[in-house]
């Protein structure tokens, strides 16, 4: 197999078990930086130490837990915008820019990497995950042996079901990387399919998956 390209830090953060994570090109030390919420100082201080440059602030999801240093990053670097999905801009601290809006299903670049973006609504209508070499960021749409919330001012529980589909259509050794460190801080797509018990009920019906998610 190819060696990839893409280094991958995990950080948890804050008083809510977050993850910010910080995703690179190995040999171009270029970055992205995904949900800045908490600690920027911690973050700033592995992109020094590996000498990384941020190019992009991304953003699975706008709950403030996610996005709350969010402009600390953005006023250190001028050149810098905060990328989140058009839906998800609701959530947002009022005035915060420059954004870049995402669609969904948009393919971004950090370096030589491919970050695909997923839209992956139900915990919130513009939560995204991205997909880069083989590793997948769910934000709160999927966590180790659990699913976000879908009782949230702009949920929708049924989309949540048709977004761990679309989850769980990815291969199974995709590495899962989650936005709160709950039963464990990573896993496998197929792992996930087998032990989590809301994947395994929305691959049976909507109506058991919305019993059990609501
Ligand atoms: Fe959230």
């Amino acid at each position: 197999m190819r060696e990839k390209t893409v280094r991958i830090k995990q950080l948890k953060l804050g008083p809510m078990d977050n993850f910010s994570y910080i995703v690179w090109d190995k040999g171009l030390k270029e970055a992205a930086v995904i949900d800045p919420a908490w600690q920027p100082e911690t973050v700033e201080e592995f992109l020094r130490k590996e000498k990384l440059s941020v190019r992009l602030l991304l953003l699975t999801h706008a709950h403030p837990d996610h996005a709350n240093a969010a402009r600390y990053f953005l006023g250190k670097d001028k050149g810098l915008a905060l990328t989140v999905h058009k839906e998800d801009t609701f959530l947002l601290e009022p005035g915060i820019g420059p954004l870049t809006l995402l669609a969904g299903d948009e393919e971004l670049e950090i370096g030589r990497v491919k970050i695909e973006v997923i839209h992956t609504p139900g915990h919130t209508p513009g939560s995204v995950c991205y997909l880069a070499e083989g590793a997948v960021f769910s934000g709160d749409t999927l966590f180790v042996g659990a699913c976000g919330r879908a009782d949230l001012p702009g949920s929708d529980p049924r989309a949540l079901r048709r977004s761990l589909l679309k989850l769980a259509a990815l291969p199974d050794g995709t590495e899962l990387y989650p936005g709160h460190s709950y039963n464990g801080d990573t896993s496998t797509i197929g792992a996930q399919k087998e032990y989590n018990i809301y994947m395994k009920l929305a691959a049976k019906s909507e109506a058991e998956f919305l019993k059990a998610a609501v």
